[in-house]
């Protein structure tokens, strides 16, 4: 296993607004929400935060606005030990915010409104060079400029940093900008959108066919599809009673970063990623579910090694 895991990541950060609702209203229906809560959120921030509370080395790279969200996230950062040297202000600009709805099921539904996140562009890539290029796994996902995705692949490509593209939301993108990447990893609506087959199987092979070194698909409820040119297998889930998956995926991204950088066999990083973000379900919030180190290893000792 090697020291601390540096992970860095280039990628949102939102503020989200989340309601817990028994059902979703109809087109011209006013309805009564049961609660509300505001959080720290975004898909490249939660990865950060995830990656950081499994005891990476994390710094972001990202943009905030110049609106009340914008200090406080970078604050929230600053909190949590992420290194905030290349989380830039931009004035004139929302933050990246996100309503989301959570159903009763734990089922949720999110727009993002992007706001500064789309501002983030490949010169902010040049300007975090330094530290991309000291980092063991450089992380991104869809919420910022697909241009500034492209460009970070090359640039993590050509300093032999590896890279981890978490391709959220759901796009079609160029095979060929993406092919650079070490893992992608969609859950079952990404991998659709990006190659048009609902056979996760189907899609996993196409986007190794695009030149992918390694794919995985998360399935939720029913683990992860680990795939690459030696064949294709489904690491097993963990079972647990979910109250909120908003950030499962993010929390499995992060988690996964550390345990690959740590060194770990990849279908035991898959399975620890599986289990942490099984366990991120169990609470609500998005990062707020997220669990420390120190928790998930207690329930690692439990459950992991039946799952290898
Ligand atoms: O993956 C969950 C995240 O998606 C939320 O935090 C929200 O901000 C959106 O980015």
């Amino acid at each position: 296993m090697t020291n601390t895991p540096r992970v860095v990541v280039v990628g949102s950060a939102n503020i989200d607004l989340v309601t817990y609702t028994d059902r979703f209203p109809r087109p011209g229906e006013t309805i009564f929400g049961r609660e509300f809560s505001l959080g720290f959120g975004g898909k490249g921030a939660n990865q950060a935060v995830a990656a950081r509370l499994c005891g990476g080395a994390v710094a972001m790279v990202a943009r905030v606005g110049d609106d009340l969200f914008g200090p406080a996230t970078v604050e929230n950062f600053r909190a949590q030990g992420i290194d905030t040297r290349c989380v830039r202000v931009t004035p004139g600009v929302s933050s990246g915010v996100a309503p989301i709805f959570v159903e009763p099921s734990g089922q949720n539904r999110i727009w993002v409104v992007k706001g500064a996140n789309d501002r983030l562009t490949p010169a902010d890539v040049d300007a975090a060079a330094e530290v991309i290029r000291g980092a063991d796994y450089l992380v991104l996902q869809l919420e910022i400029p697909l241009e500034t995705v492209y460009y970070a692949i090359g640039f993590a490509h050509r300093h032999g940093v590896r890279t981890i593209l978490n391709p959220a939301p759901g796009q079609a993108l160029d095979p060929a900008r993406i092919a650079a990447a070490d893992y992608v990893i969609p859950n079952e609506t990404e991998a659709e959108a990006m190659t048009g087959t609902a056979d996760v199987r189907a899609a996993a092979r196409k986007l190794l066919d695009g030149g992918v070194r390694r794919v995985i698909v998360t399935l939720g409820a029913n683990g992860a599809l680990l795939a690459g040119e030696d064949g294709m297998r489904v690491v097993a889930p963990f079972a647990v009673n979910p109250v909120d998956t908003t950030g499962a995926g993010d929390a499995f991204i992060g988690s996964l970063a550390v345990f690959l950088a740590e060194g770990r066999a990849e279908a035991e990083a898959v399975s620890r990623a599986n289990l942490y973000a099984a366990l991120s379900t169990m609470a609500p919030g998005t990062m707020k579910s997220f669990v420390t180190r120190e928790k998930f290893e207690a329930e690692w000792t439990l459950r992991g090694a039946s799952a290898l």
